[in-house]
């Protein structure tokens, strides 16, 4: 009975010892995980590639309280703006379930909550007072105008620099939430054209991405709610444009891809995942360094794989890059990269936003030549423009014909000044509820 019991006990602490590999290594992920094979799988992965850029651990100024951090942007003259939600947070309670914000009638957020940090991390500005509700995302684009989104409020605003207590432009109706033209339902980012026009993701609720003219006139919308298609958002979060490549990406987030469509007709072009990134990514940032690149950040899910950033080469569609503040990330939410490389996430909880930088590419931009020894260790290839992709996106048989009929799917809005029956705004959807 005894010897039993030594046996049994034996046995559980191999077991145990078996199900926790590597306690104290490079383990880059939680530890609440108990499958070795893909725990083994997931390290080895993640040592195959680069790990960079570095975290800059004392920036910004830890003297600035933030709330949930949910945007971080760049501006031309390279001052980091971040967007928080000061005492408010988005919980359970924040929306009905017809995504009415449940605040309303109290006062906005009186605290900033756009902060402007210097390359060195201290504070240089603040504004956004007596705005917002909920604030979600922010882009600078190149005149200096800031472009807000507050899913309470189901609106999108323009800022321009010289003012900041008024916006420029506002889209969509004071906390009222729709899928019509004038009614956006939780819009989470937008990006902006060096032409000046833009595109809006909406976003939590609804399913499409909307094209505007610089003056804010709606020229193109795309996205399907239902099915599997390259077309079908389920929470598009943020987006990015890489105009060498004419294109727009989305990260659409519980799909856990960056889908990249042509930024002048919204045909699709491509998309990006991959299973060490898992089934949620958050946000997408393009930089034009070395051809072209796509720095993401996941999110938690039960998949396993860590919450990390990852780099992606927009051509090739490697995975060449990986980097967190300590040994994983936890809720990230955006991410910003500079034009030199240097990379900011916003971390939703924690209430933080780091900084990375990448010491080779700043040593190289300080050469006369460029470097050709590629410091990427180009490991695995995400999914992009092949047959097999495509052909996983169709299907086998119904290749052509889906084809076909996704290129059907764009609707062009007509202008206002037309008198065409005006083409239904969204794809038809199928009536059963998914
Ligand atoms: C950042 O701002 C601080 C305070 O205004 C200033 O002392 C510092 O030199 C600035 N750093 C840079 C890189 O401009
Ligand atoms: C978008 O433009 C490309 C290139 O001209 C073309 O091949 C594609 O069919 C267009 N898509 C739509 C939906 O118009
Ligand atoms: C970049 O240059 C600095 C100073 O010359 C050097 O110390 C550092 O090792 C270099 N880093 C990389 C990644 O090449
Ligand atoms: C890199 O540059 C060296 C000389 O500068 C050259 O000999 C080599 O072929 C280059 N490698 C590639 C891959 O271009």
């Amino acid at each position: 009975m005894f010897n039993k019991f030594i046996i049994l006990l034996c046995l559980f602490s191999v077991i145990t010892a078996q199900r926790y590999p590597g306690i104290n290594i490079n383990n880059y992920f939680s530890r609440n995980y108990f499958d070795d094979q893909q725990y083994t799988k997931i390290n080895a992965g993640i040592e195959k590639l680069e790990h960079s850029p570095q975290w800059v651990k004392d920036w910004p100024d830890a003297s600035v309280k933030l709330g949930q951090v949910s945007g971080v942007a760049i501006d031309p003259s390279g001052h980091i703006l971040v967007f928080h939600r000061a005492s408010n947070v988005w919980d359970a309670s924040t929306f009905s379930i017809t995504n009415v914000y449940q605040g309303i009638g109290e006062a906005a957020i009186a605290h900033p909550t756009v902060m402007v940090f210097n390359e060195t991390g201290e504070l240089v500005d603040m504004w956004g007072e007596n705005l917002f509700f909920i604030p979600h995302g922010i882009t600078v684009d190149g005149s200096g105008n800031v472009w807000l989104t507050d899913v309470a409020l189901h609106q999108v605003f323009k800022f321009t620099p010289d003012q900041r207590k008024v916006p420029a432009l506002t889209l969509g109706e004071k906390f009222v939430p729709g899928e019509d033209e004038t009614h956006f339902c939780k819009p989470s980012a937008v990006a902006v054209h060096s032409s000046g026009d833009f595109f809006v993701a909406d976003g939590y609720c609804n399913t499409r991405i909307i094209k505007y003219s610089a003056d804010g006139n709606r020229i193109l919308q795309w996205g399907r709610r239902f099915g599997s298609t390259p077309f079908t958002l389920n929470v598009p979060h943020a987006l990015t444009l890489a105009e060498e490549h004419a294109a727009l990406c989305v990260a659409d987030r519980e799909r856990g891809r960056v889908a990249c469509f042509r930024s002048d007709n919204g045909s699709y072009v491509h998309s990006y995942s991959h299973w060490l990134i898992g089934p949620r990514l958050f946000s997408v940032a393009y930089s034009s360094i070395h051809g072209g690149r796509l720095y993401v950040v996941n999110g938690p899910s039960n998949s396993g794989v860590p919450v990390r950033g990852y780099v992606i080469e927009y051509t090739s569609g490697r995975l060449i890059q990986t980097f967190a503040a300590g040994e994983s990330l936890s809720n990230p939410h955006d991410i910003a990269v500079s034009p030199a490389g240097d990379v900011y996430v916003a971390e939703l909880n924690p209430y933080r936003v780091y900084k990375f930088v990448d010491d080779a590419l700043r040593n190289e931009s300080f050469k006369q030549e460029p470097t050709n020894s590629s410091h990427a260790k180009p490991t695995a290839t995400v999914g992009r423009k092949s047959l097999t992709r495509r052909r996983w996106e169709y299907g086998h048989g119904e290749f052509k014909l889906r084809r076909l009929l996704e290129r059907r799917r764009f609707t062009r809005v007509h202008s206002d000044d037309s008198d065409e029956e005006p083409a239904p705004m969204l794809p038809p959807q199928p009536s059963a509820t998914a």
